[in-house]
């Protein structure tokens, strides 16, 4: 059910691969609570997911970007900013990846280039769009900027390995940058620290199973999916939360701030009793 709660804004929507993706969900939404927006993704990816059957069903043009690189970005928002006849008013970075989590490679045994690869994607290209849009003036005032990060930020979660770094930092981007674009445009900057889900990335981490089948005993209300997740992207981008910034906003059922629930408990007792 729309509530149009988009209706005239614009924005660019990086990181939907396929249907699985966060950010497929979030145009699905964005676009049906009237917004209108480019979509980009590496050229890569354009080949090997369907990008082209989301940008029919919701209208939008597709222009290929490495996120890694400023030119990219550039022309990315500057093609952006003359598709939609103007500023944006939201953006959302939907883009991790890492090769040592790929490759297997353990934490204290991880390849170095794989690991500027990490930062740089998943983490320094939110700040390499956020330098990019504002030195083009890209956003209006009012934006909201949003990125996707994950709770191994603040706790060590088994085989996350080098993509705890790349999201400490990434909601740590979120902050600095958020004082500035605040201070000088009125601009708003948060991350969402998302369940585990299942897509394309979140299927890299080996376990994802066991760990979705945890957090979903751990959380009070469940884990929460790529479309609940969508949900929350559009009131962060709508007019109804302008006074939220620097913010890192758990969207995880509640599994944040558990220590043991009943159902984990059981869980627990019953490999005991199965062990005697
Ligand atoms: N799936 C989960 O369990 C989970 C949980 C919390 C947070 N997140 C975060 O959500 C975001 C979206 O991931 P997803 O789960 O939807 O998976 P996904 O695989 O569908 O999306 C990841 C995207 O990153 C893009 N990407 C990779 N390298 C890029 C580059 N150099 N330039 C531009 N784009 C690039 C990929 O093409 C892909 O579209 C990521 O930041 C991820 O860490 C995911």
């Amino acid at each position: 059910m729309s509530h149009n709660l988009l209706s005239g804004k614009k924005g660019i929507i990086f990181g939907a691969l396929d249907e699985k993706s966060i950010a497929w969900k979030v145009a699905e939404k964005a676009s049906e609570e009237g917004a209108v927006f480019t979509l980009t993704n590496t050229p890569i990816a354009l080949r090997f997911g369907s990008l082209n059957v989301l940008a029919k069903q919701v209208g939008a043009e597709i222009i290929p970007a490495d996120a890694t690189k400023v030119d990219d970005l550039q022309t990315v928002i500057k093609r952006s900013m003359e598709i939609l006849g103007g500023k944006v008013d939201f953006i959302l970075h939907s883009i991790a990846m890492s090769m040592n989590v790929r490759k297997n490679r353990t934490y204290d045994d991880l390849d170095y280039s794989y690991f500027h690869q990490t930062i740089d994607i998943s983490a320094m290209s939110f700040h390499k769009m956020l330098q990019v849009a504002k030195k083009l003036d890209a956003i209006n005032r009012w934006g909201s900027v949003l990125a996707l990060s994950y709770i191994a930020a603040q706790r060590t979660l088994y085989r996350y390995n080098d993509m705890a770094d790349a999201k400490a930092m990434l909601e740590s981007i979120a902050r600095s940058f958020g004082y500035i674009y605040g201070r000088e445009k009125q601009i708003r900057i948060n991350t969402i620290s998302q369940s585990p889900t299942i897509t394309t990335a979140g299927s890299g981490v080996k376990g994802i199973d066991a760990l979705l089948d945890f957090t979903e005993r751990m959380s009070p209300l469940g884990n929460a999916t790529a479309e609940e997740c969508a949900n929350f992207c559009i009131v962060l981008f709508s007019d109804l939360s302008r006074k939220i910034t620097m913010q890192n906003l758990y969207h995880d059922g509640g599994f944040s701030s558990m220590g043991m629930s009943l159902k984990a408990m059981n869980q627990y007792n019953k490999c005991l009793d199965d062990e005697d």
